[in-house]
């Protein structure tokens, strides 16, 4: 017997995603933040100062973002910097900036904890979760990509409305996300929102390097989209707010976003996005794995 019911299948189906209360225990959500604290407290923000943002990507794509397909790395959010570098919160709050740094203007978490930390390797890799991707039409999954997503108070930044299979394109389309609340995500501190059947409507554009690359280490940064139509407003979304343990998965063609947090709460999140070892994985995909660590299923 699967994990998800007709009913629920035909909900993926008919909207292109699919909310699952209470997937995980609050155990496994508590011991993933509880990680993810202990990762950054080992982090020395002045090792690298990358940030993310989904408008900006194009821009400030760098080798460090880049080369993160098989790593753990750190992106700060947009805000996290004043121009003389140092961290803005921490200088109005009078605070350490290496402290500071630990738990309020991290962004996220990537690209490969699934496989190169033990704790969320092992949350990645349930049966459960294997179940679901295979009812949901993965006939080979491949774990390809991960993020620690903190969405800090005050600062935790906006997520504009996007398609995940633009940035993990494979050929024919495979992409599927699997979200999970680790903290409790509201209106307030910048739930996911989701358009209902908005992934009928076809992949708007495809992030690539510029180059294609076959050798990683030649460097080649830089990337741009290839626009194939509108790009989506995010018009028609609907707020998922979730509990802690509950599971969204993601067709990867439906448009969906997340708020600014300007709430005094943080909304952890873990996302997973996975593809089949059927399609084609393009090698102007910005995300490229080394040949000698190669991605496994679950
Ligand atoms: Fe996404």
């Amino acid at each position: 017997m699967g994990v998800l019911d007709a009913a629920q299948l035909n909900a993926y189906e008919r909207d292109g995603y699919l909310v699952v209360e209470d997937f995980v225990s609050t155990d496994a959500c508590r011991a993933m933040v509880e990680r993810s604290h202990e990762i950054v407290s080992a982090f020395d923000p002045d090792e690298h100062r990358s940030v993310f943002t989904t408008e900006e990507q194009e821009r400030t794509s760098d080798e460090y973002f880049l080369s993160s397909g098989d790593k753990t790395r750190f992106f700060f959010e947009p805000e996290a910097f004043l121009p003389d570098g140092t961290l803005r919160q921490a200088k109005e709050l009078g605070l350490d900036q290496a402290r500071y740094a630990t738990w309020h203007a991290i962004n996220k978490l990537g690209h490969a904890m699934h496989d190169t930390d033990p704790v969320m390797r092992s949350f990645s890799r349930t049966s459960e979760l294997a179940s679901v991707a295979s009812e949901v039409g993965l006939v080979d999954p491949l774990l390809l990509q991960s993020m620690y997503i903190f969405k800090n108070p005050r600062i935790g930044g906006e997520v504009t409305c996007h398609q995940d299979s633009t940035f993990l394109y494979t050929d024919p389309l495979t992409c599927t996300g699997f979200w999970f609340a680790l903290e409790d995500a509201t209106l307030e501190n910048g739930c996911l929102w989701a358009i209902p059947g908005g992934h009928r409507s076809g992949l708007r554009k495809k992030f690539v390097r510029n180059v294609d690359v076959t050798d990683l280490d030649s460097n080649q940064a830089g990337t741009h989209f290839e626009v194939f139509g509108e790009d989506i407003s995010g018009d028609g979304a609907v707020p998922l707010e979730a509990r802690a343990g509950t599971l969204v998965v993601l067709n990867g063609l439906v448009p969906h976003l997340s708020g600014a947090n300007r709430s005094d709460k943080s909304r952890h999140a873990y996302s997973l996005h996975v593809i089949d070892a059927g399609a084609e994985y393009p090698a102007n995909n910005w995300l490229q794995r080394p040949t000698e660590f190669p991605l496994t299923g679950f």
